[in-house]
């Protein structure tokens, strides 16, 4: 049986590596099951990439945003450039936005500074914010508590006791392939303990390819494993699963 009705909450197929085939990519994933796709940015050249790939496809939406990734790069018109783009229809999210403290030469206080702008960005224009937090739980759900706003904690690698914290301030909770990897023990926790309207499907992709594709470049096609993975952590029907994460993506980001 061929599961369908997909709904892929964060992906960025403006990479690089999509570059050679990234029209055959989104054709094959629409004939794969995929139902929609939210492209997100990084910073203002891949935002504005995404919000032309969201016009070029019907089922693609876009989120846009500075990554804390990119703040050694953020320019002081970065900001201000984006908030131009959200007037956009398609434009459903802000994001990714949030806090990355693997690498020690991204600056905190910058990282904190830009969150903070977006987090009141997102409360100004009623949007919902696509959240990144590596190694950041504390202060990431922190910023949460301060401004409130509501969105997902995409690829959630905290423990049971913050996505419990997270749901009671109202986050969904993003899984993607990473819960299918061998030490996955926290998200596998949290997978299974999540309720079922607060759980929102996604891939990263081109990164965090689920088992059996680990290492590979990934896509939305993917899902369907993921979502294998996780429903038989939870006991239920694929398909079904899928329909209630997709059904949750569009509470959020659609309505
Ligand atoms: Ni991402």
């Amino acid at each position: 049986m061929s599961l369908g009705g997909i709904f892929d909450t964060h992906s960025h197929y403006c990479d690089i590596q999509f570059e050679k085939d990234r029209a055959q990519t989104l054709s094959f994933i629409k004939d794969s099951g995929v139902c929609g796709i939210i492209e997100c940015g990084c910073d203002y050249k891949s935002s504005l990439e995404a919000v032309k790939l969201s016009k070029d496809y019907d089922f693609v939406y876009a989120a846009v945003g500075v990554h804390p990734e990119s703040v050694n790069d953020y320019t002081k018109d970065e900001l201000e450039n984006i908030r131009n783009l959200y007037s956009n229809k398609k434009v459903v999210a802000i994001g990714e936005i949030g806090l990355d403290y693997h690498y020690d030469d991204l600056a905190k206080d910058k990282q904190i500074y830009l969150f903070e702008k977006q987090l009141i960005l997102s409360k100004e224009l009623d949007l919902p914010v696509i959240i990144h937090d590596r190694e950041a739980h504390y202060d990431t759900m922190e910023l949460i508590k301060k401004y409130r706003p509501k969105g997902v904690l995409h690829c959630f690698s905290g423990s049971v006791e913050m996505a419990k914290e997270a749901l009671k301030l109202g986050m969904y909770i993003g899984l993607g392939g990473a819960v299918t990897f061998k030490n996955a023990r926290k998200p596998v926790e949290a997978a299974k303990m999540l309720p079922d309207d607060k759980i929102l499907l996604e891939t990263d992709c081109p990164y965090m390819a689920p088992v059996p594709y680990r290492g590979k470049r990934c896509d939305s096609s993917m899902i369907a494993s993921t979502a294998e993975f996780i429903a038989k952590l939870r006991n239920t029907d694929t398909q079904k699963f899928i329909d209630k994460c997709t059904e949750n993506s569009k509470r959020l980001f659609l309505s």
